[in-house]
Order: structure tokens, then sequence, then C-alpha cells
């Protein structure tokens, strides 16, 4: 019989480390599992009722394992979810460590804008390895290029003091997307784990099997060689982008021919051999996940002189990019091609519904854009924090043209107020089903994220804020208490600079 895993340390208390941790303790109340950060804020927002970051479910799976049980019908059930700074000792006291650190997009050096950072994972590999004293088997669970389980090993074996203390390593990526992840963690279509294929390794991934054996039935559970996991995850993500940027260019034929986006995707989609999922039209794909990864292959093609592979996925990323400036476009030629001082209500910041994260987010480009063009933008999002905005807005712009042209508001009502164009750029549920004024809603009753230029009702000339402009707010807002609270607020910075009349058709 196999030894079970015991302990699980894992470094990284991100996106990916925080979520698989937290059912992986849920599933296995026999393993102590400790989530590891450098970011002491981070850890400290894990222990508490405001986790550090949003995802459906999320807070009940954490608190489950995280806190004592007693009573109930699982009866008394100690903790065994931990979150701590303290990374030697986690790792000292762990039979398996996950890395799941961040790797970014390379900024400089060699290969530049394509390549991943291996810094992060590097150093988790050194400081593993240097304070180890027993045998350790260590996941690479970030995305990674192919490679990096065999570079993983070679660090290893020049950096470990102790030549008794062996290292096993792992590929075991994840495949859970945010704003589902409890879901997608709790019914994978696959997990997959690679091992070099001598007996110690192929030991070290059935141990790690046996841990999603706990909730994932066996068939799904598939061992393959290190390269082969390393590329599946690389490979699913790309062919996974190029499924919408492949929709997001048949969207721009059918703009400008009588085809429905919505009709082609249903009828494509119908084709078993197809399937409807990720066929979306959209303002362009975004997240930490798609752009990376995809320029990740582009990078390692080069780097074996593939060319033609390397430029064929390339082009994922430029249809990408010409979506989100497509999508500018068509906003800016509906407002008669100027939008000095119009005020330009954004709904939605996030780069997709059920999550406050902004990485890559198509809503930085297109509102980059229409800031370009001197519009005045207000923006709203449900789970993202106004101080993110602006960050996110500060590499492309000044922050004095940021104080100008940008407002952010708690409540949408607000931020469409006065608007000559509402903009939705993340499709949150509330801005389908909360009842938006009709003018509104009538533009949003489709699941399809794609640009939606709605006028707004005039203000009349007696209408304050209150009065008769806000009778559909408040007829809306009757059915929707966070919203009806929330309509006293006034913006985050007062747009002093919007004309009351301007911009209205
Ligand atoms: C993705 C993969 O789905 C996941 O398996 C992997 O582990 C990480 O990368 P994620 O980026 O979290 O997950 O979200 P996903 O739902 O795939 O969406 C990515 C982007 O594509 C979002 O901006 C989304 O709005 C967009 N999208 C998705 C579309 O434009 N159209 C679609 O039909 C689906
Ligand atoms: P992902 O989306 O891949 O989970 P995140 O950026 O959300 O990425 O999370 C990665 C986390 O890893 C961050 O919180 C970061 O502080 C942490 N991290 C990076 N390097 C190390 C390290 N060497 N040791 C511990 N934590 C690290």
């Amino acid at each position: 019989a196999r030894e079970p895993v015991r302990s699980i340390c894992c470094i990284g208390a991100g996106y990916v480390g925080g979520p698989t941790c937290a059912i992986i303790a849920c599933q296995n109340p026999n393993i102590q599992v400790t989530v590891v950060d450098l970011d002491q804020a981070r850890i400290d927002a894990w222990k508490s009722d405001h986790l550090p970051i949003f995802e459906p479910g999320l807070r009940d799976v954490v608190q489950f394992a995280r806190d004592e049980q007693s009573g109930g019908r699982e009866g008394f059930r100690p903790p065994n979810l931990f979150f701590s700074t303290d990374i030697d000792c986690a790792i000292a006291s762990a039979d398996l460590i996950f890395i799941a650190v961040n790797t970014p997009t390379k900024l400089v050096g060699q290969g530049a804008g394509s390549a991943s950072d291996l810094a992060y994972v590097e150093a988790a590999a050194r400081r593993i390895a240097e304070v180890s004293t027993s045998d350790k088997i260590v996941v690479q669970k970030s995305t990674v290029p192919c490679g990096t389980a065999q570079t993983l090993r070679h660090i290893f074996a020049s950096v470990a003091q102790n030549t008794d203390v062996n290292f096993e390593i792992l590929s075991n990526p994840e495949f859970l997307a945010e704003g589902t992840a409890i879901r997608d963690l709790l019914s994978p279509d696959r997990i997959l784990i690679g091992s070099n294929t001598d007996s110690r390794a192929l030991q070290a991934a059935e141990r790690l099997a046996d841990v999603y054996a706990a909730w994932v039935p066996r068939e799904r559970i598939l061992t393959v060689n290190c390269w082969s996991s390393e590329l599946s995850k690389l490979a699913a993500n790309c062919m996974l982008a190029q499924r919408i940027s492949s929709i997001n260019s048949l969207s721009a034929i059918c703009e400008v021919t009588g085809a429905n986006i919505d009709q082609v995707a249903q009828a494509v989609g119908q084709d078993t051999r197809i399937g409807s999922k990720m066929l979306r039209a959209s303002a362009g794909f975004g997240g930490s996940c798609f752009k990376k990864d995809v320029l990740c292959l582009v990078h390692i093609a080069e780097s074996y002189n593939l060319h033609e592979v390397a430029l064929y996925w390339r082009r994922i990323v430029d249809i990408n990019e010409y979506s989100k400036a497509r999508f500018a476009k068509r906003i800016i030629q509906s407002l008669h091609n100027t939008l000095d001082r119009k005020k330009i209500a954004i709904l939605g910041w996030a780069y997709k519904k059920d999550t406050g994260d902004t990485r890559e987010s198509a809503a930085i480009n297109v509102a980059g854009q229409l800031i370009a063009e001197n519009a005045h933008v207000a923006v709203y999002d449900p789970e993202v924090r106004p101080d993110q905005i602006i960050s996110d807005l500060t590499p492309h712009h000044n922050t004095d043209t940021l104080a100008k042209r940008v407002s952010i508001y708690k409540n949408p009502y607000s931020a469409c107020e006065g608007a000559s164009a509402v903009v939705i750029l993340t499709e949150w549920d509330e801005f389908k089903t909360d009842g938006l004024p009709s003018p509104v809603a009538n533009g949003l009753d489709k699941e399809v994220l794609e640009v939606r230029l709605v006028s707004i009702p005039r203000r009349t000339s007696e209408g304050s804020r209150g009065s008769s402009e806000s009778s559909w707010v408040k007829h809306d807002c009757s059915s929707n208490e966070r919203s009806a609270e929330n309509l006293a607020e006034s913006p985050i910075s007062e747009p002093e600079t919007i004309p009351p009349r301007l911009g209205k058709k």
C-alpha cells in the first residue's frame, strides 16, 4: 500500500492556490493543508471574513475547512486548512508541496512580451530545496512553459544541500476558471498529473492521485509524462482562446452583412463536433491566462524555429487586440465620431462576471480608447475596488487626465445618469436581471457580451436627482434593496466636468 499524503504546503495564496487548497482540505479531513504567501496582507485576508478574492461559494468552503466545526451533520471537525507567512516551517513539515505562484509574461529581457517569467517559481523552488530535511513531492501547479519540471529538477539537484533528501517533481496544472472555481474544482473534467516514468516518480504521482481520488472518479485522473502535462494545459487554453478569437472575427463579418452573430454561434455550436461552449462573441477575452498562455506557446514555437506555428498562434492574440479596438470604434462611430466631453457609462470592469479580477480585462483597453477621445467615463462594477480601476488605467494615462475623465460609482443608476451611451463590458447577472430602466434593460436581455449602446431617457428640465428622471430609478429599485440603499450615494469622484446637457440625443 502507498503511504498516504498527510501534510500539504501550498506556496502562493492567489486565485489558484487558495480555492484549490480549500477544496482539497474539505475533501481530505486527514490531510493538514497550509497555504503560505510572502504577502502578509493576503494571508491575513484569508484568515478573515473578507477573503482576498471574490469567488462564488468560496467563503463557505474556506470557513468549513478553516474554522472548527462543532455540531451539525458533520459533528465535531477540527480545522485542517491554515494560512501562514511562515513559509519555511510549512515547507519543512509537508510531504507534498504545491507551487502556485504567479508566472506573468516577461516584460524585459530575453523573450520579453511572450516568454513566461519563472522568477517566482524558481525562488519558491530554491526555498524548498534549502529548507527541506525530508523527502518531498513538489507539484508544479502554475501554468508554465513546457520543460519547467525538468528545470526544477536541475535546480533541486544543484541547490539541495542534503543529498539524502529526494525531491520528486510532478506537473499538475489547474484548469479552474475564475467565477466558477468551486464548481470546476468539485467536478473537474479531468485531473492531469505529469511525472517521470521511473517507479519512484510513478509512486509519487499515485500518491497525488490519491489526494484527488477523495472526490474525483479515478477515470478522470490522467497520469501522463511531464511534457504532455505541461503542453496540454497550454494547448487547452490556446484552443479556447482560439475559439473566442474565431467567433469575434466572425462577429465583425456579421456586422457588415445581414448575419446575426448569436444565430451563427447557435447554428455552429449545435454541431456536436464543435459544441456550444466558449462561443460567446465579446469585446475580447481577458483574464490572467489566455493571452499569457498563447504567447507562451508562441515563444516555445519560436524557440524551436517553428515560425509558421508561432505566427499562427500569435494571430489569436492579434485578433483579440483587434476585437477590443473594433468595439471602441463602434462606440465612437455611434456617437457621431466625437466623444468630446460626452459621458459614457461603463458597466462592468472585471474581465468576466463573478470575479473581482481585472487582469487583461477588455474594459481597461476600451475605456482607455474612450478616454483618449476626450470622453468622460463613468464606471460601475459590483466587485472591483475603485483604486484597482485607477491603477489599471494609470500606466496608460497621466493622473491629471484620469482625475478629469474618470469617475467611479457605487451604483449603476448614477453611473448611467445623463450618459450618452451605456457600455456593458462584463456580463454581470445584475445587468440582465436587476430591472434596469427599460431602455437599458431592452438592450441587455441576451447572454452575449457585446457593445450595447442605449440611449438614456432625457432629463427633463425640472428633473434634478430624485425627481422626474429618477422616477424610473426609484421604480426599478423598489425590488432591489442594494441599489435602493445606494441611490443616495454620489460618485466616488464627482464628474464636475460633464455639462448636464451634453451628449443627449
Ligand atoms: C481560463 C480557462 O477557462 C481555464 O480552464 C484556465 O485554467 C484558466 O483560463 P478564466 O480565464 O478564468 O479561465 O475564464 P474563462 O471563462 O475561460 O474566460 C476567459 C475570457 O474569455 C473572459 O474574458 C471571458 O469573458 C472570455 N470569453 C469566454 C468570451 O469572450 N467568450 C466566451 O464564450 C467565453
Ligand atoms: P494565480 O492567479 O496564478 O493564483 P496570483 O497572483 O493570484 O496568481 O497568486 C500568486 C501568489 O503567489 C501571490 O499572492 C504572491 O504573493 C505569491 N508568491 C509569489 N512568489 C512567492 C514565493 N516565493 N513565496 C511565497 N509566495 C509567493
